[in-house]
């Protein structure tokens, strides 16, 4: 994709930093909607909490890219930090899809989560499956739900339900490298809880893809071709860092600090699969997880 106008919430965010410099590099103009005074003619002010937003600055733009919320491993599990993930994305979610259809912006790319389908056990899951139990499949359901003025008013409305995303620098995986480097990477509970992960990389381009693709609308999920259980993760960034990975940590200790995060974000997972990317022709640079610990664990060449 090329001289493209993008405009994306979150654009500071793990997600939202590498889609900000790969359209970029690609010769496309990247708006950035930001929550403090702009700072230069490519930033845009918005308020996600007051819904205080010039939705004509998004005039002629192509696509809204949305990757903001408080982040869900951020903290323990609290009401109030519960509230929290919930007010950083629903009611930002609903300013977005009003200003996309009062500005005529065509797109609208919208973050969510595999967390939409609760606890999948080993059961594959594809968009076809119905929403699971708990708070961050309530959470997946509103958030993709705050789409509906949009979807309305025939926008094209892609739901990005992403897995765990695998970055080089950043995210879940720039806590555990240093852990693991250390040799203390260990399974969590029983291990056999599925990981829907995708890496940084190939999310970037599934989002790119979203925005070009007019085939693409609805649910899609943004996980790589090969879910793995946590055991084999474990043993994969193990691998990758060569360093033994004979540990557990048990469910009971996981539960006593982290809470409810515990069971939803660490002891549960999906066995998601990227059936409507797939279909559409999305070719993944990273298949399997040992592609993907490799590509994370690379040494820098800069
Ligand atoms: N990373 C993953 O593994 C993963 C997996 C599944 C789903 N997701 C979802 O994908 C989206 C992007 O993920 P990410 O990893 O890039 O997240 P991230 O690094 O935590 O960044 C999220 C961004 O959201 C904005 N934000 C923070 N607090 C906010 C608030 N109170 N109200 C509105 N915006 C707020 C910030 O951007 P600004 O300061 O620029 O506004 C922040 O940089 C999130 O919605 C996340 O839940 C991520």
């Amino acid at each position: 994709m090329r001289n493209a106008v993008i405009a994306i919430a979150g654009s500071s965010g793990l997600i939202g930093s590498a889609l900000t410099s790969a359209l970029r590099a690609a010769d496309n103009r990247v708006l950035r909607l930001v929550r403090r005074p702009p700072s230069s003619s490519d930033e845009v002010f918005w308020d996600p909490d007051t819904g205080e937003f010039d939705a004509s600055a998004l005039r002629g733009a192509d696509a809204v890219v949305n990757m903001c919320g408080v982040n869900v491993a951020g903290k323990r599990w609290s009401g109030a930090f519960k509230q929290s993930l919930r007010d950083s994305r629903i009611g930002p979610t609903e300013v977005l899809s009003r200003a996309v259809v009062e500005s005529g912006v065509p797109v609208l790319v919208n973050s969510s989560a595999v967390g939409y389908y609760g606890d999948t056990r080993d059961r594959v899951v594809d968009e076809s499956a119905p929403a699971g139990q708990g708070f961050l499949a309530g959470l997946c359901q509103d958030w993709e739900d705050a789409t509906s003025t949009a979807v309305a008013a025939g926008v094209r409305v892609v739901k990005l339900r992403t897995g765990l995303v695998l970055s080089p620098s950043g995210g879940m995986l720039a806590k555990l490298k240093p852990l693991f480097s250390l040799g203390l990477g260990a399974r969590l509970g029983n291990g056999k809880q599925y990981m829907p992960w995708i890496s940084l990389e190939d999310e970037v381009r599934a989002v790119t893809f979203a925005v070009e693709h007019d085939d693409l609308v609805g649910p899609v999920n943004g996980t790589g071709p090969a879910p793995v259980t946590n055991a084999e993760f474990t043993a994969a960034l193990g691998r990758a860092l060569n360093r033994p990975t004979p540990m557990s940590v048990p469910a009971f200790a996981l539960r006593a600090v982290l809470g409810e995060l515990a069971d939803e974000g660490l002891l549960g997972g999906q066995r998601a699969i990227p059936a409507a990317l797939e279909r559409a022709g999305f070719e993944f640079h990273h298949h399997t997880i040992g592609e993907a610990m490799a590509y994370v664990t690379a040494p820098k060449t800069t």
